[in-house]
């Protein structure tokens, strides 16, 4: 099946994807400890979800742990993990009231039983909802994730399923766990860094970024909707030269 088309220029971004940074040092600034600025984090992810009806965005990509957050000490990852199954539980109700289908990306293997069998509910509680795609990265990586296609890849070529010769830049992304998303149009990070830091590499190859200085607990669903905004005034060429 032919992956979704990216929107052209003057259109609003279909897919937006966003580095939620800050949270750490929004805590510090207060004298809290970095969990503080997590739960605060995660209390945005809500606002910008209810803000993308509205804006035309479709689809929503957050990340909310890296498959190098892991070297975090053992507090801060266990306190993240806590969190995500809170969330879990009290979001559910609301993302389904409010139609939105919710996806997982990365590596279930590292996670803990408990947190993958909420992920799977959540996934199939919210699987027909329409409004607005939400996909959560936890324990994503973005080399990891090419590398684990690339194994699913060779393993259909090793029982025949697959030709080798027949592999082109559209086989490797059914492989990806992005396979139903279209690719992001633009990219957001918080917090005033300028990195992709492993964050959907195969599928940003067009996508437009915008860094904002903005810590993420503080990313209102106003600025959301003036980050949004200029993606309209971005010339998107995919290389070609605009006639
Ligand atoms: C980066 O900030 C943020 C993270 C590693 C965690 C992101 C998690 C959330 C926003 C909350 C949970 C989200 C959901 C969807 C439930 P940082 O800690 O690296 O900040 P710093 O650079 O200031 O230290």
């Amino acid at each position: 099946m032919a992956q979704p088309q990216p929107k052209q220029s003057g259109d609003g971004p279909r897919h937006v994807a966003i580095i939620m940074d800050g949270n750490g040092r929004w805590a510090t600034q207060r004298g809290r400890p970095r969990l503080f600025g997590h739960q605060a984090g995660a209390r945005r992810v809500r606002e910008i979800v209810e803000a993308c009806p509205d804006l035309g965005v479709d689809y929503l990509t957050v990340f909310a742990f890296s498959t190098e957050n892991w070297k975090r000490t053992q507090s801060e990852v266990a306190g993240l993990m806590s969190l995500f199954r809170r969330y879990i539980t009290r979001e559910a109700k609301a993302l389904k009231a409010n139609d939105v289908c919710v996806r997982f990306i990365g590596d279930r293997v590292r996670l803990d039983a408990k947190l993958v069998s909420m992920m799977d509910e959540l996934e199939a509680l919210t699987a027909n909802c329409r409004s607005v795609n939400l996909t959560i990265a936890i324990n994503y990586g973005g080399r990891d994730e090419v590398a684990r296609a690339t194994k699913r890849l060779a393993r259909d070529v090793a029982l025949g399923k697959l030709d080798p010769e027949a592999v082109d830049e559209e086989t490797l992304p059914k492989y990806l766990d992005t396979c139903v998303l279209p690719d992001p149009d633009l990219v957001i990070r918080t917090s005033g860094e300028a990195r992709i830091s492993n964050f959907l590499l195969w599928q940003s190859a067009y996508a437009e970024y915008e860094f904002v200085d903005t810590l993420w607990p503080d990313f209102s669903a106003e600025e959301f909707r003036k980050t949004v905004g200029g993606f309209g005034t971005r010339d998107r060429r995919y290389g070609a030269v605009r006639a």
